[in-house]
């Protein structure tokens, strides 16, 4: 397999606001908060139809320790392969509208010839990157942590436009804990959030803006319930501050949970406040919400996705953009083996069509005024 050289850098020159640059075809119409055309059909076809979105984005580091704990070698070729045969799963597309990369995918080149974005166009799935480059310690708020990556990015945006991306990801992390998270986490993580989706939007990328509040501890339901509420409202602030077109983005929030140390909380109980938190913090014009799974587990996470929609109409659709309760079964089914890819797909096309199917659960009813 031949891949591309990833850049160390964002030296990727562009001028997003050349006008023949068809990279910045949907560019928002800045000061009137409506997005373009362009990247409003983006962000619809992301979340429509009950189709949720692959993350398939882990670093390589992290995809390096998963593939350590099953006895698979870690190279830059085992791991395109990996994510060659998720995407390549039969008929994935009819759950699944498009696959969060890393760089090291995104830039890779397929034995076929292939670009990894065209091959995935190919299959009628749209390609987005993770562009931030990870978390760093917030100066004077140890030990909480600011994503950073905002250095060049609205270059960048426009050139993984031009090379065939659609949307892009930034994960910003909030711990919950004794007197965290801090009001600066929520403030430097919405805002370095805002920047980047503002970077997106005039590069021509659909934002999918993702504030996580961590599982890590012993909290309960309604401690979660307040921290996201306060960090959705806080992201959302930013995101107005700064004009991020709101019809031009995917918000992916963790949903409401108790900490994994803390006192359990029935499924309903779940759904009923992700569903408050969200109807509280959310505005209306968002294209929609894909769901991240943060280590609930694959039928923990669908059923929680089920229940959402199921209580009642809620103004978006509600989604699923699940990394390991969309893929940890497939990966452990295929272990390296170019005999399990079929089974691996099997498994893989089973959990995303019960995603969509818990995405679809809430369909065809009317939006309560
Ligand atoms: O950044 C995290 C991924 O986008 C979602 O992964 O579903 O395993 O939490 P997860």
């Amino acid at each position: 397999m031949t891949l591309q050289a990833v850049p160390e850098d964002r030296a990727l020159p562009s001028d997003p606001s050349t006008p023949e640059n068809p990279a910045v075809t949907g560019v928002p119409a800045r000061g009137s908060g409506r997005a373009g055309d362009a990247l409003v059909a983006t962000a619809s076809r992301l979340v429509s139809g009950g189709r949720g979105v692959l993350a398939a984005d882990e670093s390589p580091k992290t995809l390096t320790e998963r593939f350590d704990a099953l006895g698979i070698v870690s190279t830059a070729e085992t791991r395109t392969r990996y994510r060659e045969l998720l995407c390549s799963t039969p008929d994935l597309a009819e759950s699944v509208s498009g696959v969060i990369l890393h760089r090291e995918t995104f830039l890779a080149v397929l034995p076929s010839g292939r670009a990894f974005p065209a091959f995935l166009e190919d299959l009628g799935l749209l390609a987005g990157v993770k562009v931030d480059t990870g978390t760093a310690p917030l100066p004077g708020h140890t030990p909480e942590l600011v994503t950073e990556g905002l250095d060049g990015l609205a270059a960048e945006a426009a050139e993984l436009r031009a090379r065939g991306a659609s949307f892009a990801k930034w994960r910003a992390v909030i711990a919950i804990g004794e007197g965290l998270p801090s009001r600066a986490c929520l403030v430097a993580n919405a805002t370095a959030l805002a920047r980047y989706a503002l970077a997106c939007q005039v590069g021509g990328l659909v934002p999918i803006v993702e504030p996580e509040v961590l599982m890590d501890g012993g909290h309960d339901l309604e401690r979660c319930a307040a921290v996201t509420e306060e960090v959705l409202t806080t992201v959302f602030a930013a995101l107005r501050d700064l004009g991020v077109a709101l019809e031009g983005m995917i918000l992916k929030p963790s949903m409401v949970l108790p900490g994994k140390a803390g006192p359990a909380a029935s499924v309903a109980a779940v759904a009923a406040a992700t569903r408050t938190c969200y109807l509280r913090s959310v505005p209306a014009a968002v294209t929609g919400v894909a769901l991240l799974s943060g280590g609930q587990g694959e039928e923990r996470a669908t059923t929680h996705l089920a229940e959402i929609n199921r209580q009642g109409p809620l103004p978006w659709p509600v989604t699923f953009s699940f990394g390991r309760a969309l893929q940890d079964s497939a990966l452990a089914t295929w272990r390296g083996s170019e005999d399990r890819v079929a089974e691996a797909q099997a498994v893989l096309h089973a959990r995303a069509t019960a995603c969509a199917a818990a995405a679809r659960a809430g369909m065809g009813q009317p939006v309560a005024l």
